[in-house]
């Protein structure tokens, strides 16, 4: 989809997200409630600007949070649901969260031992669920594999605790990886094989996320089967939490040209960081897309993008233009609205990225600036 946004206004470096591509996406997650009367959060760990989350609130059915920030923001600035899950909580964070979350996913029988009687005596009627690990990988990325083994993130069918099930209003599983509907599938079956008899007993059901929903070519017909499969089969309300799905695509991340260089090849420095702006591209690790260039070798002018900092390996990646780079030019990098501003780092006091917003109403405009107060105050 084309955007709008008026790259030339913005300061660099600088993220910019673009409403219409953030509707186009909340319109088809919306297309899987209506399809299936699933209820969709946000996952906050993956997109937490919450400049949008009123747009993104018409839309979907809440947030959900990895820690006591997190679902204070969901509930401070989102409202609607609010869900957390950490694999292991502090009594003072689950005497800040009861006041806020509607569900609390804990990650293990001992988690819910310890908690479960605060969270029902509480006066609030907070949904107690278990995160449970299916134990099926059905992904190559090692980093973002919560099923792998040795795993510390959801409940085995060894260590399942029946005698719990009463407690339990329902049960999560999150294993996924910008996937596609055939993994979720096969997790399912799984998954029901494994902890399927304890769901008559409950209320709902939490895929979690990494269901790359709005990614073209995404098999929504098949995700559609599975969740009305499951609600008819148990009875239950199923969740999803998609992060990247909900703001996959509707982002960019402008950089300036600072400098240019030769050793052995053309080289490239920029106002932006791999390490600090963009760490997924280092972890993942990924190539992101850069408007107008090509790979290395297929245009005429190859470079490698790197950043201001100390860091050797505080690079983007090979890129070829067109025309040779210059000081001065810019750079938009595509898909940087997920994990990216909720990853940033001040290594070595690199400036933060402002962060914009392109709006029908009021076009393209700059929400934030961030100076050295930012980074003083955090160490
Ligand atoms: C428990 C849980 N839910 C939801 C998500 C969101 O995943 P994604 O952004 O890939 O959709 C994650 C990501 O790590 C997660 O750990």
């Amino acid at each position: 989809m084309e955007t709008k946004i008026d790259f030339e206004a913005l300061p660099t470096p600088s993220y910019v997200v673009d409403e219409t591509l953030l509707r186009h996406n909340l319109e088809i997650l919306k297309a899987v409630k209506d399809q299936t009367g699933c209820k969709i959060l946000l996952a906050q760990k993956a997109f937490s600007m919450y400049h949008f989350y009123p747009l993104i609130a018409e839309y979907l059915d809440g947030t959900t949070a990895s820690s006591v920030h997190e679902a204070r923001l969901g509930f401070e600035e989102f409202g609607k649901e609010t869900h957390v899950f950490a694999p292991a909580f502090k009594k003072e964070e689950m005497e800040a969260l009861i006041p806020i979350v509607d569900h609390i996913v804990f990650n293990s029988p001992n988690q819910v031992n310890l908690y479960a009687e605060a969270v029902k005596n509480s006066g609030r009627p907070i949904h107690i669920g278990l995160r449970v690990n299916p134990e099926l990988s059905t992904q190559d990325h090692a980093l973002y594999d919560p099923a792998s083994p040795f795993s510390r993130l959801g409940t085995t069918e060894a260590n399942f605790d029946a005698s719990q099930v009463g407690i339990l209003d329902g049960l999560h599983f999150h294993t996924l990886c910008e996937q596609d509907s055939d993994a979720l599938e096969a997790t399912l079956e799984v998954f029901e094989e494994k902890f399927g008899k304890y769901l008559y007993d409950m209320k709902w059901v939490n895929f979690g996320g990494g269901h790359h929903i709005t990614r073209e070519g995404y098999d929504i017909a098949k995700l559609v089967k599975c969740v009305n499969h499951i609600k008819g089969k148990y009875d239950v309300q199923v969740y999803l939490e998609p992060g990247e799905a909900v703001a996959l695509n509707a982002g960019f991340l402008v950089a300036s040209v600072l400098e240019t260089n030769f050793n052995q090849m053309n080289l490239a420095i920029l106002d932006t960081s791999a390490t600090c702006h963009m760490p997924d591209v280092l972890e993942m690790p990924y190539r992101p897309f850069i408007i107008g260039s090509g790979e290395a070798g297929e245009k005429v002018h190859t470079y490698r993008l790197g950043g201001q900092t100390c860091l050797a390996g505080d690079v983007i990646g090979d890129y070829s233009f067109d025309e040779p780079l210059q000081a001065g030019d810019r750079l938009i990098f595509t898909d940087m609205a997920i994990y990216s501003m909720v990853k940033n780092t001040t290594f070595n006091g690199i400036q933060l990225p402002a962060i914009a917003a392109h709006t029908v109403k009021e076009g393209t405009k700059v929400i934030k600036t961030f100076g050295y107060e930012v980074f003083k105050s955090r160490l």
